[in-house]
């Protein structure tokens, strides 16, 4: 099967949707180009009129199984014929809890856990943020984010997210006690260094200015972060940075929190990022993946720490046995079709070839990535980010029936589902090669 474009999109259906769309809901989303759904099948999109898109986006890293996997739809109809509701802040039932255990087994440290669940990314780091303050019962009550992340958008989550100016422009004032340090972007070295040279200053600067200088270590609660920065420009830490955030933690007693929101669930060829860097976290915030499009987040602790009190947080939806259902599916599916090692092995072709690309194409700037979480940022002649020519090309190979966004200033996000086969690579990478020199002729 190839991508199959047989009215030039947009099309005249979906111009009439995203006419309606543009008058009836508020527009606070940025969208990349208009691609109107009709049906979505494994890595296959299909819009109102007709056309077929590879999908490189996964619904922005969300169907990590495919789309409408046929096990995970069973699971949802099998559950949806039992009961669809019942509420989990009161009353019990069994599907949130075999997902608990499932979550356990899958997430770094073979130490007993507990779990938090919740409908949404956004949700999740606000239950993390509470769990971690709650915790200490008000003696540490501020948080270290690192500015270039993006936790979500209700007003705890966005107090840590700092990677685009509007996500806060005319929001504020945001949850007081939240304290960035750069985010650890080699490629753009926030304090102009070199990696290995610099021995780390990212981490020693948290030390050395932030917590001798303005935040009191014994009041820090968490510090919170991304694995890999997934919005942020999909940017990888470089190799030892975990090691030395977590001694750092250890040092003042303060909780490592990730966010594997969108790099969690089998993203990086490994069920979370930050099993790449061999470091255990206090708490794990999922959300997107976890239940192949249903709403579902969670977060996962280590149980000394997990504990709020009665009362003090829970969520009328979170834990729906519906969503449950799903991610029970989900987490099988990616066990029985071994899609962490398929995310890894055409992961490090598509890395290649890209790589191969860079060679042709100087615009290429960097090629980073883990398993199918992979980021190849966009340069001007200068070494600039060249966001043009990367809505450019994303307009191109929408228009050639290749779904791919962006992410960062100017860095090409790609984040199909798991299932992806190289030869499937293959011919989005080819589409998107076309894409990069054609939108280079137009500019
Ligand atoms: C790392 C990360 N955290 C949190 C969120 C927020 O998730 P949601 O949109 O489900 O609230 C996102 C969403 O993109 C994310 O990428």
């Amino acid at each position: 099967m190839k991508p199959n474009i047989v009215v030039p999109p947009p099309g005249p259906k979906s111009m009439e949707i995203v006419k309606k769309d543009s008058e009836l809901l508020m527009q606070s989303f940025a969208r990349w180009y208009p691609l109107v759904v009709k049906r979505a099948y494994g890595v296959w999109v299909e819009d109102v009129d007709g056309n077929v898109y590879l999908d490189f986006n996964s619904g922005i890293a969300v169907t990590n199984v495919g789309h409408a996997h046929p096990k995970v739809v069973q699971a949802i109809k099998e559950q949806a014929e039992k009961y669809l509701h019942y509420s989990l802040t009161d009353f019990l039932y069994e599907e949130p809890v075999k997902l608990a255990e499932k979550l356990s087994k899958i997430t770094p440290g073979a130490f007993p856990k507990k779990v938090f669940y919740t409908n949404s990314g956004t949700e999740s780091i606000e239950a993390a943020i509470k769990t971690a303050r709650g915790h200490f019962r008000g003696t540490r009550p501020y948080i270290i984010a690192f500015a270039g992340s993006f936790h979500g958008r209700t007003y705890g989550s966005l107090s840590l997210t700092s990677s685009k100016p509007v996500q806060r422009r005319h929001l504020g004032p945001l949850l007081p006690g939240v304290y960035h340090a750069p985010y650890p972007y080699c490629y753009r070295c926030p304090f102009k260094q070199r990696y290995p040279e610099c021995n780390m200053w990212c981490v020693d600067f948290i030390e050395e200015w932030m917590l001798k200088k303005y935040v009191p270590p014994e009041e820090v609660a968490a510090v919170v972060i991304e694995p890999i920065a997934g919005e942020g420009g999909y940017i990888v830490p470089p190799p030892e940075f975990f090691k030395r955030l977590r001694e750092l933690a250890d040092k003042y007693g303060f909780l490592l929190i990730v966010d594997e929101v969108q790099s969690g669930m089998g993203r990086t060829g490994k069920w979370f990022a930050i099993e790449h860097f061999g470091v255990t976290p206090d708490i794990i915030a999922v959300a997107k993946g976890i239940a192949s499009g249903l709403p579902l987040g969670a977060i996962i602790g280590k149980a000394e720490v997990m504990d709020l009190p009665p009362g003090s947080h829970a969520s009328t939806f979170g834990g729906n046995p519906v969503s449950c259902a799903a991610a029970l599916a989900t987490i099988q599916v990616i066990e029985e079709e071994k899609l962490l090692e398929n995310a890894t092995r055409v992961g490090e072709y598509a890395m290649k070839r890209l790589r191969e690309m860079q060679t042709e194409i100087p615009a290429i700037g960097d090629v980073r990535g883990k398993g199918l979480m992979i980021g190849a940022e966009l340069v001007t002649e200068k070494g600039e980010p060249h966001i043009k020519l990367l809505q450019l090309t994303l307009d191109t190979a929408f228009k050639k029936g290749l779904l791919v966004i962006g992410a960062g200033q100017s860095t090409i996000r790609i984040a199909p589902p798991l299932t992806i086969t190289q030869e499937q690579m293959e011919t989005g990478l080819s589409i998107l090669e076309e894409s990069i020199k054609e939108a280079q002729r137009k500019l």
